[in-house]
């Protein structure tokens, strides 16, 4: 199998976030297999359909690293039972003007950790429905809902219970292996 590029939109801003914390674990388990490059969403511009005509440049990158990318993860924060803005803005840029998405056709897995016992499943659920429409192939099982407790990944990224860090290496190897079925498309 190839080292594959996978471009990666965490879903939350904040400083010490849990998701940010997750991606680095999972980039650990992945190395050596696959090569993790971080989206900046963070400064993108709140998307108005008048970019379509011209477009603004950190949407011009946005595209340009995800098409870059064999395959698109997303880890994401729940916020309010659903998808927090700024990854949605994501979304929504990565995925215009019409007929121009740059996410169409790119395998994709999504994952979240939260404080709450459903660990992200609701926003999990949302996140299907929009990339089902953005004709993403994304991995079904396992699905990865992460009830995050303090601790549960130390500062260097190393996951600190061990049936944890068994899942998370399944989902990572499953995933690998969806990508290569699917074939990144760059
Ligand atoms: C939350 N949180 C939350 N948790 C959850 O399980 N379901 C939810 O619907 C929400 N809603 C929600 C809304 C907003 C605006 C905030 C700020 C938080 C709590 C959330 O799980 C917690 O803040 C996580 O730590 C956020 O992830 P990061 O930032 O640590 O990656």
């Amino acid at each position: 199998m190839p080292e594959f590029k996978i471009a990666v939109l965490v879903g939350s801003l904040r400083k010490g976030s849990h998701n940010q914390a997750l991606a680095h674990a999972l980039e650990k388990l992945a190395a050596g297999k696959a090569r993790f490059d971080y989206v900046q969403i963070g400064d993108l511009p709140l998307y108005n359909q008048d970019f379509d005509s011209d477009y603004p440049a950190q949407g011009v990158r946005l595209k340009q690293q995800i098409r870059q990318a064999d395959a698109v993860l997303f880890v994401t924060p729940e916020y309010n039972r659903s998808v927090p803005g700024v990854l949605k803005n994501a979304i929504d840029l990565g995925s215009r003007p019409y007929g121009d998405s740059a996410f169409a056709g790119k395998p994709a897995a999504v994952i979240g950790a939260s404080v709450g016992v459903i660990g992200t499943a609701l926003a999990q659920q949302h996140l299907r429905n929009i990339l089902a429409y953005l004709d993403m192939p994304v991995l079904g099982q396992p699905e990865a809902f992460l009830h995050f407790k303090e601790g549960l990944i130390d500062a260097q990224g190393t996951i600190t219970n061990a049936g944890t860090q068994t899942f998370l290496q399944g989902f990572v190897d499953r995933f690998l292996a969806w990508i290569d079925t699917h074939g990144g498309q760059h």
